[in-house]
């Protein structure tokens, strides 16, 4: 009996570790009803009488974001804000546009694996698992790379030539945490003293850095 109590305990507990993305879902769809002042785990689903097919529709993806800014690099999402049918179906979309030399800083999806496409150009991708170690590869064009969910990783274009991915992501609502920005211009500033004895800087670094990674000073 204590055996089989055990036995079902230890199941429970390898199938919820499966259930590391976005729940299920419990109908066939449930459009987001961004009006609702109702709260739950994602959005209130609309009257699915009134879902339509533009609500599961966008366009314009086939246009570059504008890489003008300190990245050099830009990422037009489609998650569940603009496309309100993503609704607990547990994905969303990007497209990550790379100027030559641009790239995104090392950063996390806190809600999702990401699914890299290189379309155009050249990237060196990695990611950092747990136990801090390096996986990186250098992507051409048609190659595609996982980042596993939660784990920090960068994307940059090493190339000459401007660099096109899509990203599917296994979240309505993936979130990004970029960690420069998080651990230099978090709001209001974390202590210096305890930054420049986590990073093994001087008080003086770390305050440039601060500087650096304030608010409306991030890009
Ligand atoms: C990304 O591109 C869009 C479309 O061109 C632009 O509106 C937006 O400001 C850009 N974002 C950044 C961070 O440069």
């Amino acid at each position: 009996m204590a055996a089989r109590f055990l036995l079902l305990a230890i199941l429970a507990l390898a199938s919820s570790h499966a259930l590391a993305s976005d729940p299920s879902q419990l109908q066939d769809f449930c459009v987001a009803d961004p009006g609702s002042n109702v709260f739950v785990n994602g959005f209130v689903c609309k009257d699915p009488k009134m879902a339509n097919a533009e609500d599961f529709f966008s366009s314009g993806l086939d246009k570059p974001g504008n890489t003008g800014n300190k990245l050099g690099s830009n990422v037009t999402l489609l998650d569940v804000t603009q496309i309100p049918g993503l609704n607990t179906l547990g994905i969303s979309v990007a497209r990550l546009d790379f100027a030559p030399y641009g790239f995104l800083p090392p950063h996390t999806h806190p809600r999702a694996t990401e699914l890299l496409t290189l379309l155009e150009g050249t990237l060196y991708v990695g990611f950092v698992a747990s136990n801090n170690q390096l996986f990186t590869k250098v992507l051409n064009k048609g190659d595609v790379f996982v980042f596993p969910q939660g784990l920090i990783h960068f994307q940059f274009n090493k190339g000459k030539t401007n660099a096109v991915a899509i990203s599917g992501l296994s979240s309505q609502n993936p979130g990004v945490i970029l960690v420069p920005n998080a651990v230099f211009g978090a709001n209001p500033p974390i202590s210096d003293d305890l930054l420049a004895k986590a990073f093994q800087l001087d008080k003086k670094t770390v305050d440039w850095l601060q500087a650096q990674f304030s608010m409306g000073n991030s890009n």
